[in-house]
């Protein structure tokens, strides 16, 4: 039997975490993604409010976008590959109005996993499609099977496989006694341009800043419309140069992605393991049901991550993680662990895209730490 006392605790523990009332629409059309997303959030408001699009077909045709570029080499086709050359994709899709999700990860061979996500989502009874089975299944619903290693991206990865050194400095693919060339991991420039005398020294600077700064990118788009509707979708080719099968936040409902219909959605980009150990879509949307601004959700969710290293600077500063936040109510945010980052001594703050019914814009993002020169 439950004591007057326990009865009381637990009463009051169930205020604690009683949800606030679920949101009203704002009656605006919105959406937001990461930095490289300005494309997908215009096309996503654009088909939302002109041709009435569900949510999420807005919010998966705006990613297509970069999924398909071969520019954008943290998704989808031209994604720099696993530490075997061969391009592993992860996405995710959640859609507000069915509250139903669908996932694949470690997909290889098709340029817009997103896709193939949504039909796990429509045409199966699971949530989640991995490697091998995800590409037969993609296949099986009419998806062709293409290389997605662009020329950009394959010599990306033989120029981090060059650059890597045993204990003693050495590498197999040189410079040493027997294979040309003198400069090394301090001093690559001469030694790539004799390697690469076609290459522009923008493509050599480049390739090397990814050789030896592996990147996550990713892209995430979260969509809200007139009725409150939301949705969302993740896509990623996850950690460059990783091992083969290894799987990033991105296709993890509850990490890279969660829509909680009566109240919010959050994406993240950035270093998916340090996402998954804080659950951090989840944890966002979570915080905004329980009555928080997205700017206060994402803020909360930052500071558990710093928590995992006891706020150690020096560890924290070896990784960037970012969460997009967007309410049923309109408020948005986007997030950073770092205000931004010095790339070839350049410094970029972090930013983030936003399109409020038609009116796109780079915003930056709020921060928790800052990083010295
Ligand atoms: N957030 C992308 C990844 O870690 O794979």
């Amino acid at each position: 039997m439950i004591s007057r006392r326990n009865w009381f605790l637990s009463s009051a523990a169930l205020a604690a975490a009683a949800p606030s009332q679920a949101q009203t629409a704002s009656g605006r059309f919105v959406s937001i993604s990461s930095s490289n997303g300005l494309r997908a959030v215009t096309l996503a408001v654009t088909l939302m409010k002109q041709r009435n699009y569900d949510t999420l077909d807005a919010a998966i045709s705006g990613v297509n976008i970069q999924e398909e570029d071969p520019e954008d080499n943290s998704v989808g086709y031209g994604g720099l590959p696993n530490e075997e050359g061969i391009v592993e994709l992860d996405a995710s899709v959640m859609h507000g109005p069915t509250r139903r999700a669908g996932s694949v990860a470690s997909i290889r061979g098709i340029k817009t996993p997103s896709k193939i996500a949504k039909l796990v989502m429509e045409r199966t009874d699971h949530i989640m499609l991995v490697g091998e089975g995800a590409l037969r299944f993609a296949k099986a619903h009419g998806f062709k099977e293409e290389e997605l290693l662009t020329e950009k991206s394959r010599k990306a990865w033989l120029i981090w496989k060059e650059s890597l050194r045993d204990g003693r400095g050495h590498g197999n693919w040189g410079p040493g006694l027997d294979a040309p060339g003198e400069a090394g991991r301090e001093a690559p420039e001469a030694w790539l341009r004799e390697r690469y005398p076609n290459e522009s020294p923008e493509f050599l600077a480049w390739a090397w800043e990814v050789a030896t700064h592996p990147i996550t990118g990713t892209i995430n788009c979260l969509t809200l419309n007139g009725k409150g509707e939301m949705s969302g979708v993740t896509t990623t080719s996850g950690l460059s140069w990783k091992l083969p099968g290894r799987v990033g936040d991105s296709p993890i409902i509850g990490a890279g992605l969660f829509v909680d219909q009566d109240h919010g959605a959050a994406g993240s980009t950035g270093r998916g393991e340090e996402n998954i150990r804080v659950a951090g879509a989840h944890t966002v949307v979570e915080n905004m049901r329980h009555g928080m601004s997205a700017k206060e959700a994402v803020t909360d969710c930052l500071k558990r991550v710093a928590r995992n290293y006891n706020n150690d600077r020096k560890k924290l500063e070896q990784f960037d993680l970012n969460f997009y936040a967007l309410r049923k109510d309109g408020d948005f945010a986007g997030g950073s662990l770092w205000n931004g980052s010095y790339s070839r001594g350049q410094f970029r703050p972090r930013r983030f895209a936003v399109n409020v019914d038609g009116t796109a814009r780079l915003e930056d993002c709020i921060y928790l730490l800052e990083r010295k020169a």
